[in-house]
Parts: C-alpha cells; structure tokens; sequence
C-alpha cells in the first residue's frame, strides 16, 4: 500500500499545533470585526482547509467566497501573474473582504489579488494566511493575520501541495529529497 506520510522527511508543524493556532486566529478576528461582518475570499485550490477549520472559530456573520487561480509557469516559484479558474460568485463592493491564503511565499500572488480586489471597491480587505516566508519576499504585502511562519524550504500539507499531491496532509512538512526525483 501506497502510504503519503512515508514520503515525508520531517514535520515542521504538527496538526494539533495547526489546530490551536486556528482557534486563536479565529477568535482574533472574531475581536477585530465585532458588529461588522466579512467575506471570507477563500484562495483555492490551497487554502481549502484552513479556511473550512478557521471559519468553524470565527463568531461574527461570515459570507464563504472561493476564488480558484492557477500560477503561470514552473510549480515551485511564482510570478505572481495568476489567472483566475473561477471568479467571486457576490459583488465585494462595500464589505469587509478577509483574503484566505495558504502560504505567502514571494507575496506576488496576494499582491495582484489584493489589487485585484481592491480594484472592486470593497470597504476594507485583509490578509490572513496560513503560514507565511517572510525571507522569500520579493515585494512588500501587509500580513493582518498569519499562523506560522516557515524557513525558505518547500513544505506540504495542510493544503499545500507538491504536483496537487499531498494537500490531504494534516500537518505541514517536508518532502524527501527522493520524491523530487520522481
Ligand atoms: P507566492 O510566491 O507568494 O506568489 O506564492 C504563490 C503560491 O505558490 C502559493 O499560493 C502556493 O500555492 C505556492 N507555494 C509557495 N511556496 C510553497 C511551498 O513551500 N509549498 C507549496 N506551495 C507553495
């Protein structure tokens, strides 16, 4: 049997680690948007399971919008030049939009998003990601609330992927050399 956790050389975070920081992150927001309520803009395909925990601890009116880019060029770096599978089913105009990431590596994806957003007239838009690399960062981005920050090294699960494998991970870890070789 074919088992994904043996091609995993370590664990960077655990997922009883990745829990509890999504409560915390939850009840932050819950504080920081008291009598307002928020567009959850779900970044997908990675962030689909940090924003289905995250918005089961948020305890102000939530509205769940999914946006589905693909990256133009290699799989493991960005150009930041995304384009859009599957667009916002509402208008944003007016409302308080929360961007859902799963990672922010260069920040050029969440910075053209952001100004994609942006460009609809919304009344605020935030950044929350999963885990963040501050030291790969090729442009400045405005992180409102993170969950980790990760060493410059590709890491997967939790939704992050290699090749759209390994998303089903409940923790966040690093790939044997070997699986690149594949
Ligand atoms: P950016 O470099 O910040 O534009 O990140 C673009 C996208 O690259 C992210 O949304 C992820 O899908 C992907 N990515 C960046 N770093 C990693 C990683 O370590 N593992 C898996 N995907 C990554």
């Amino acid at each position: 049997m074919s088992d994904i956790h043996q091609d995993i050389s370590r664990v960077l975070i655990s997922a009883d680690e990745i829990q509890a920081r999504i409560k915390v992150l939850g009840e932050e927001i819950t504080v920081d948007y008291q009598n307002e309520d928020i567009v959850l803009v779900c970044i997908l395909k990675g962030a689909f399971l940090f924003m289905a925990d995250l918005c089961r601890h948020i305890r102000v009116p939530v509205n769940t919008e999914f946006m589905a880019i693909s990256s133009y060029g290699h799989s493991t770096e960005s150009s930041g030049v995304v384009r859009i599978l599957k667009d916002l089913n509402e208008s944003i105009a007016g409302r308080n939009v929360l961007i859902i990431e799963d990672i922010v590596d260069t920040g050029l994806t969440v910075s053209y998003l952001e100004q994609l957003l942006e460009a609809r007239k919304p009344n605020s838009i935030r950044i929350c990601t999963l885990s963040n690399k501050p030291q790969c960062h090729k442009t400045p981005v405005q992180i409102d609330y993170c969950g980790f920050i990760l060493p410059q090294e590709f890491v997967v699960g939790f939704g992050l992927d290699y090749r759209d494998y390994y998303r089903n991970l409940p923790y966040i870890g690093v790939l044997k050399p070997e699986i690149y070789q594949k």
